[in-house]
């Protein structure tokens, strides 16, 4: 089997030309109801015959909207960034005269990309049931319950080797396993749709592109756990996600792949949605069977773990979204074809969203194994601006930082964790020199903070504690014996904290401070911040020779801090300043210093 086939588009067969215009989240945000409506007029005016159509996320976020133009017989042509005015002149020159804009195309960096979770996104329309059956949607489900037993089923999905993408790499065939084994008539799957780490929006564009995909896998894994019951447990801020997801869920129903004997088989199976209010510890597994109870969203004791009992008190199973897509598509490949992608212990693909320093910042799919540079260079473009990258953030607020030396690793669950991070559920964020490490910390363990359940005193406590400590070194006021506090505390959370949120929350802070523990000293010592991040250690004072005497850094200073005249000069007091860097940002002669 190629390997390559799921990856392509497939090629337009229709006699008619097609226009699809990314309308997930991101594209709508840039403008694509716009765009589709002008492509909407622009095209009946001219009386074209051209299938106009809204698809999920084309994948290069930074570029939208995002178009294609598919014109039979031709290869199709991806425009970014395209306007009302774009618009309407691809309908006259493209469409009607068959002329590319060339200065218009954007070129998504295909080659080292492998889409089998995405497959679908930005290619269909996602709500149509139609479209998602033409690429062989649910023929995966119809194997499933009408050729295999839930056993081979689950051995087919052992075969593959994947592991659960939500953040902890569990074998998904053992927990399909377990749950199954667990006594019980009532058993329930969830598709956690939480998604609460900053930067990550993997899981959100795979509702919104391809809701079916999703969908498909929950039933199937409901089928193989024995449950006749499954939900989506979706953050209440994802509302597109949540209504795609209806809509998929009244098309399964209308069409017999969702209720009573699916299929003509035995199988019955019932799904629904839960909102989440938007809290970051209810992506926890407990704290989501809590909140899906009515109760707060909390978390509880494990063992017992949800695969014996979960939702109230029966075997649940909780799947991430992008788990749940890789399903479909293993049950109509096979195990082995799976395999065969990825490295020894990490199978398949990885969807991260790459955002932060980079030139082309979106959602990419690559084999495990791809390395963070080949992601960050080959795919995305490298660095925006001219700075030099200085580290990969990765694994959200239970992850770390990987410095620039480590970038030749290749990306799967072991390695990253070698280096003191982890895959999480796939956002990555680039950094450049421009960035503290210290501030980055801060940011993390600020975010844990906030999001800690109070629960547990290691977390509420210990967090509160270590952010203080990092606020002092980032105002120049640390001491070299808080370095080995910090690393004490750490140590502490990672082994008392009740439940994942505190046991990983200062991963952060631990990989900064192995990579990068020259900056922090550089804080305390020198009480100098090499990034200019950390507005206590910075001071501005107009360089004299530089200075021509224009005076828009006076008019500009909030706080009058600058002071003097075209005649005399300017100068800055430092007891006014504020070091909001407003005389830096105005000063066209480069004659403010920052440091
Ligand atoms: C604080 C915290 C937040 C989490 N957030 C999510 C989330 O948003 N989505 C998710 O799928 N898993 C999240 N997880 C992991 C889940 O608890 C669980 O392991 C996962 O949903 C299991 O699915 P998987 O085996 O398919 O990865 C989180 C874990 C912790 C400790
Ligand atoms: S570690 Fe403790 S306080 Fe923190 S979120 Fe978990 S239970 Fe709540
Ligand atoms: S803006 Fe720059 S050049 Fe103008 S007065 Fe201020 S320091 Fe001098």
């Amino acid at each position: 089997m190629n390997k390559q086939v799921i990856a392509e588009k497939p090629a337009n067969n229709k006699v008619k030309s097609m226009v699809s215009i990314g309308a997930s989240s991101c594209g709508i945000a840039a403008g694509a109801e716009e765009v589709y409506k002008t492509f909407a007029d622009e095209i009946k005016k001219a009386g074209l015959d051209v299938e106009l159509k809204k698809c999920g996320c084309l994948g290069m976020c930074s570029a939208e909207p995002l178009v294609e133009v598919a014109i039979p017989g031709k290869p199709s042509v991806i425009y970014g960034k395209v306007t009302k005015e774009i618009a309407a002149r691809i309908t006259a020159d493209h469409l009607v005269k068959g002329l590319v804009l060339k200065e218009n195309v954007f070129e998504i960096n295909k080659g080292k990309q492998l889409k089998i979770v995405l497959r679908n996104c930005g290619v269909i329309d996602p709500e149509s049931i139609d479209e998602y059956i033409s690429r062989e949607g649910y023929d995966a489900l119809n194997k499933a319950i009408t050729q295999m037993t839930p056993e081979a089923a689950i051995e087919e999905l052992k075969k593959s080797g994947l592991r659960g993408r939500g953040g902890a790499g569990f074998p998904t065939w053992m927990k399909w396993s377990l749950t199954r084994a667990s006594k019980g008539e009532i058993k329930y799957i969830i598709c956690n749709g939480d998604e609460g780490d900053p930067g990550a929006y993997m899981d959100r564009s795979v509702l919104e592109g391809d809701p079916h995909s999703v969908l498909e896998g929950l039933i199937i894994g409901g089928f193989c756990a024995g449950a006749s019951q499954g939900f989506f447990y979706i953050r209440a801020e994802y509302p597109l996600a949540i209504d795609r997801i209806q809509k998929a869920i009244d098309q399964a129903y209308a069409r017999g792949f969702l209720g009573k004997n699916i299929l003509g088989s035995k199988f019955s199976f019932d799904v629904e949605i839960r909102l989440g209010a938007g809290a970051f510890v209810c992506g926890e597994e407990t704290s989501l069977i809590a909140s899906i109870e009515g109760e707060s969203g909390r978390p509880r004791q494990r063992p017992p773990y949800p695969s014996e009992r979960g939702l109230w008190g029966k075997p649940t199973m909780i799947n991430n979204v992008e788990t749940l897509a890789n399903i479909p598509v293993i049950f109509l490949r096979g195990g082995d074809w799976f395999a065969e992608i990825g490295t020894e212990k990490s199978k398949g693909t990885k969807v991260f969203a790459v955002t932060g320093k980079v030139k082309d910042s979106g959602l990419v799919e690559v084999p495990m194994g791809t390395t963070i540079r080949e992601i960050v260079f080959d795919i995305c473009g490298g660095i925006a601006g001219k700075k030099k990258i200085k580290a990969v953030q990765t694994g959200g607020p239970s992850g770390g930082v990987i410095p620039e030396n480590h970038l030749d690793t290749p990306v799967d669950y072991d390695n990253l964790q070698k280096l003191g991070s982890i895959m999480g559920s796939g956002g990555m964020i680039v950094m450049d020199e421009t960035d503290c490490m210290v501030d980055i910390s801060k940011f993390y363990l600020g975010f844990c903070v906030d999001e800690s359940c109070g629960k547990c005193a290691p977390c509420k406590i210990g967090g509160y504690q270590m952010l203080k400590i990092l606020e002092k070194i980032s105002e120049g006021k640390g001491q070299l014996s808080d370095l080995e506090l910090l690393k004490n505390l750490c140590q502490t959370m990672q082994k008392t904290s009740f439940c994942g949120l505190g046991q990983t929350a200062s991963n952060p802070v631990l990989s900064t401070l192995r990579y990068f523990e020259s900056e922090y000293k550089e804080h305390i010592e020198e009480k100098k911040c090499r990034s200019h991040k950390c507005s206590g250690l910075l001071n501005y004072r107009i360089v004299e020779e530089k200075c021509k005497l224009c005076g828009l850094c006076q008019k500009n200073c909030p706080t009058e801090a600058v002071e003097g005249s075209r005649d005399k000069g300017y100068k800055i007091i430092k007891s006014k300043c504020i070091k909001c860097g407003r005389c830096y940002d105005v000063c066209r002669f480069d004659a403010v210093h920052k440091g």
